[in-house]
């Protein structure tokens, strides 16, 4: 049986010590959010930053704008934030309803406030190898293999899923570690060949059981990103109950990476009060 990442106890000692640290600081770092729409999935996920925030001692406030809500409008709002000195970090809940740009959207945030590290200047500097502001889900996934000790120089890493919120920054992340990525989507042949060969396996799809025991090397680290309805449970992208009995280690849904994605939010919207205050720092 391999081992449980316990992705919620390490982002619950994470998020003490950065309360202490924010403490500290006597800094008041404060996270402004926008949700466009009622999605509830959306209302959910907001709902929990807000209150990781009040644990902490981060400030938060929420725009809400309707369901038809045009770009310009969205757009609009991100500029309010951006020149607001008392909010230090802007965070867009995605999706956005159809209408509107995304990426126009996203570039409109400004670096500094980038929290989400979706700003194409941020993902730059990422693969780049010099990263400041890291999408939350991999970099918390990061965190998480480094508090397990799991070593990933020269490891075999296999991302799939190419998004440019988990796939993408994470083979960078890899990459950066030294890792050796492949990154797998839905046009790889062979996938489950692909997966094998893997010492560390993210999956990041958006499938109930998609990684089976069959994609699975014995005695590799399984990363489930995935979060999906399975007759009304929550399970990840993996095949859980099988491939526990040839991973090694492997993170479990919920309670695996989710957890690690807020505490991570916390962590970069507390350093974008640092940076703020300092500009060389940037
Ligand atoms: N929707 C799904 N994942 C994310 C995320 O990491 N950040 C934002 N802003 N929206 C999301």
């Amino acid at each position: 049986m391999a081992l449980i990442l316990d992705g919620k106890k390490i982002a619950g000692m994470r998020l003490e010590i950065l309360k202490e640290e924010i403490e500290k600081s006597g800094l008041s770092p404060r996270l402004a959010t926008i949700i466009v729409g009622s999605d509830p999935a959306s209302q959910m996920y907001i709902r929990m930053k807000h209150r990781a925030c009040e644990q902490v001692g981060i400030g938060s406030a929420g725009v809400e704008l309707p369901g038809d809500a045009t770009t310009e409008q969205v757009l609009k709002a991100v500029t309010q934030l951006n020149k607001d000195a008392d909010v230090n970090g802007v965070l867009i809940q995605l999706p956005l309803p159809k209408q509107v740009d995304t990426e126009r959207v996203i570039a409109m945030v400004d670096p500094k406030k980038d929290v989400d590290g979706f700003h194409p200047f941020n993902l730059g500097l990422l693969f780049s190898g010099k990263p400041r502001f890291t999408p939350c889900t991999p970099k918390g996934i990061m965190t998480l293999l480094a508090e397990y000790k799991i070593e990933l120089s020269g490891a075999r890493a296999v991302v799939i899923g190419r998004s440019i919120d988990v796939g993408r920054p994470m083979s960078a992340l890899l990459l950066n570690a030294d890792a050796t990525v492949t990154l797998c989507h839905s046009k790889t042949k062979n996938l489950a060949e692909e997966g094998r060969r893997a010492d560390i396996l993210v999956s990041a799809v958006g499938k109930a059981h998609f990684v089976t025991s069959g994609c699975v090397k014995p005695g590799a680290v399984v990363i489930d990103v995935g979060i999906n309805q399975l007759n009304g449970k929550l399970v990840g992208d993996v095949d859980f109950e099988a491939v526990k009995n040839i991973a090694c280690a492997i993170t479990p849904v919920p309670g695996g990476v989710g957890p690690m994605t807020i505490a991570t939010l916390m962590e970069n919207t507390y350093r974008a009060a640092n940076v703020q205050l300092c500009d060389t720092a940037w």
